[in-house]
């Protein structure tokens, strides 16, 4: 039995023409060779490739041209905005573990003012698109970073992050619960013609749940997940490793979990999924969209390299290749499972 797809069955598509600046398409190797098609579509939404740079490992994009080939990267997804200015929470804020990074950073950020007048310009001269991440403690926050965002201009999708592990109030408060995170989309989906994605947290038992009840509010899409919360202890001094006691888990630790989270998503909605967790080869973002995602996000791994995402979108390029694929479309949702005995 094979899950075969649609990209998008939300409203939103066909509603949206995608707006902005064109996004470039990676169809023509060296010398004009065709090259399989990346593009993918999220609500109407072109990208020019399936590879996005997760929220939080680059920043606002600041500098990124000279690192990342941009136009490899089918968005950039910004620090999560508050509408204050954030320090964030006490050092340390990171900390290694085996197979993965803890982070409690806490949504240090720059505040919507900062954003609007220093930020947003530098990013509207980006060749990919901006997917800007809304945070905060309350609906009146969320409300007032994506209005005064969207009134902007310049950002071409909002993420909305109710799945902040590392902060006391707002954040994951949003995301336990399918009626709260319902009530943030509610609240949003009027204040914008733009694809709306919700970044759902993987600490609860019943992620479909909280992805259907986004969905039925008018979410476009998913991003599935952020980082799970998590515990180290420094046997020395008998003292946790992180300021914030708990961190978020990321990175490679995290992928067969978040696979499970990506599969229980795509079971149960339509929308497209964006996945998201310890994505660091080609291979770890093609299972991913075997199990249904139609788009990839990549965090920690950029820490090692910020050639990294380059690296697997060329990757997913061989594959297509040597398996004769023309889209990803043809490979999504095809992991097949056993017939019953
Ligand atoms: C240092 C750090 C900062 C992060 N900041 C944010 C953030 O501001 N907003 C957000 O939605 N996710 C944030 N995340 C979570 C990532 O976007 C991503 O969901 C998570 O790390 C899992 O993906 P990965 O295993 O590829 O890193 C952060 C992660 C790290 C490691």
């Amino acid at each position: 039995m094979s899950r075969q797809r649609r990209e998008s069955t939300t409203p939103a598509q066909g509603r949206r023409g995608s707006r902005g600046r064109p996004a470039r398409s990676v169809s023509a190797g060296a010398g004009g060779a065709r090259l399989p098609d990346l593009s993918v579509r999220i609500a109407g939404l072109r990208l020019s490739t399936p590879v996005l740079l997760a929220s939080g490992v680059a920043g606002y994009g600041e500098e990124m041209g000279e690192v990342v080939d941009l136009n490899r990267v089918g968005a950039i997804v910004t620090k999560t905005l508050t509408p204050e200015e954030r320090a964030g929470n006490p050092p340390p804020r990171l900390f290694e573990t085996p197979a993965g990074l803890m982070n409690n950073i806490g949504l240090a950020n720059v505040g919507l003012e900062g954003f609007l007048a220093e930020v947003l310009p530098q990013l509207k001269r980006h060749r990919t698109r901006i997917v800007v991440s809304v945070g905060g403690f309350s609906l009146r926050d969320y409300e007032k970073v994506l209005a005064s965002v969207d009134a902007a201009g310049g950002a071409h999708a909002f993420e909305i992050n109710v799945s902040c592990p590392n902060v006391r109030a707002g954040g994951i408060h949003f995301g336990c619960s399918a009626s709260r995170a319902a009530r943030v989309v509610r609240a949003l989906r009027p204040l914008t013609a733009l694809p709306l994605l919700v970044k759902l947290t993987p600490n609860v038992t019943d992620i479909g749940s909280v992805a259907a009840a986004c969905v039925s509010e008018g979410a476009d899409g998913l991003t599935v997940a952020n980082t799970y919360t998590a515990l180290a202890v420094d046997l020395r001094t008998r003292r946790p490793r992180l300021g914030g006691v708990t961190g978020g888990l990321s990175g490679p630790a995290v992928k067969p979990l978040s696979l499970a989270k990506v599969w229980e998503v795509t079971s149960r909605v339509k929308a497209p999924v964006i996945a998201c967790g310890g994505i660091s080869t080609a291979e770890d973002a093609l299972e991913y969209i075997v199990v249904g995602a139609t788009a990839v996000q990549v965090g920690t791994a950029c820490f090692r390299s910020f050639k990294t995402p380059e690296l697997i979108v060329n990757g997913i390029i061989a594959y297509m290749k040597e398996n004769s694929l023309s889209s990803l479309q043809e490979l999504r949702g095809t992991m097949t499972l056993a017939p019953a005995e």
